[in-house]
């Protein structure tokens, strides 16, 4: 199979092989920073965060000089992923793209959008690019426009969730797609990320597992919550950001947020200030069907470390 395959996307594959663990602590709005993904390096798996984290493109540039020089300092040059919204109402994705193309993360993820728009310029300095995808049909969409790797997100993934359960996406998507692939959606433990290569994944990406870490800029409030909260905690509405998404009802509650308005819908709309725009995901919190899994407010090499441990037990 690898025989087929480009020579970026064995570069891909070689990345996630080459960690302690095949997983990425996933890009999350308001949550993921330069700490994070540092951290992420130092612990032996690689972090991202999404562009949009950086309230302006100044600090954008500052954190990504902070990350690059954070993550070379731990160790020799690890690798490590920037999250792009690539959305054609994002106003801010030509200025971000230009500073991914200065910093030069070896992984590019994109959501929310046609990947197609960052391939040319990532390749150009020897990166790779993943798409999140939740269907086969947007699966096929970005394989065709020429990804290294698609990362399926399945039923019950914190933040913008998929539909579908991963032992039937994972199978369908791997009918026509022999390139690297990533699951996410409820991987909160080293038996998750065994489970995911048994199915056919090559690496995994977990978010809600890291919400409540030291690193985090995760509110206490927000991370005392996920201690707290269970799978029975979370509903899946598209009324809050205008795509469907997990969040946790007492949350949702104390914004005000009736039965009636997680009926309705709202339109999806990156434009503006981003600092202001979202104000939905700074009252109301979003958490995985994993979430039962977070018992305590850990360092992301503690979390690392349980992931690996129970990985190797099997
Ligand atoms: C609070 C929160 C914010 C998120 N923000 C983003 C984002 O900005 N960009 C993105 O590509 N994915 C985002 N995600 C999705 C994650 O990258 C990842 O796919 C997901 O968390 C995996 O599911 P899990 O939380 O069950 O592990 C977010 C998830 C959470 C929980």
């Amino acid at each position: 199979m690898s025989d087929d395959l480009s020579k970026s996307q064995k570069e891909l594959l070689d990345i996630f092989k080459s960690l302690k663990i095949p997983l990425m602590a996933a890009p999350m709005f308001l949550v993921s920073n330069p700490e994070m993904v540092i951290a992420s390096a130092k612990a032996g798996i690689i972090g991202a965060y999404p562009a949009a984290n950086a309230r302006n493109i100044e600090q954008l540039d500052e954190w990504m000089s902070i990350t690059k020089n954070g993550i070379t300092a731990e160790n020799e040059n690890p690798p490590w992923a920037m999250n792009m919204i690539v959305h054609s109402s994002y106003d801010r994705f030509a200025q971000e793209l230009e500073l991914v193309c200065k910093y030069q993360p070896k992984i590019v993820s994109t959501a929310l959008g046609s990947p197609k728009r960052v391939l040319e310029a990532v390749h150009g300095y020897g990166g790779t690019v993943i798409a999140d995808v939740t269907t086969p049909t947007l699966a096929k969409k970005a394989a065709d426009a020429g990804v290294d790797g698609l990362v399926l997100v399945t039923n019950g993934a914190g933040g913008h969730t998929g539909n579908y359960h991963p032992f039937a996406l994972i199978a369908e998507v791997r009918k026509f797609w022999s390139g690297p692939l990533g699951l996410a959606g409820c991987i909160s433990s080293g038996k998750d990320i065994r489970a995911a290569q048994i199915l056919g994944a090559d690496f995994v990406l977990a978010g809600t597992r890291f919400i409540a870490s030291h690193e985090s800029m995760a509110s206490a409030d927000y991370m005392q919550l996920l201690v707290e909260s269970n799978i029975e905690d979370l509903v899946a509405t598209k009324a809050v950001s205008g795509v469907l998404a997990n969040w946790l009802k007492p949350s949702l509650e104390k914004a005000g947020i009736t039965d009636a308005q997680l009926h309705q819908e709202k339109k999806v709309d990156f434009s503006g200030d981003i600092a202001d725009a979202p104000k939905a995901w700074k009252t109301v919190w979003s958490a995985g069907h994993g979430v039962g899994t977070v018992e305590a407010v850990q360092r992301i090499a503690e979390i690392v470390e349980i992931m690996y441990q129970d990985y190797q037990k099997i």
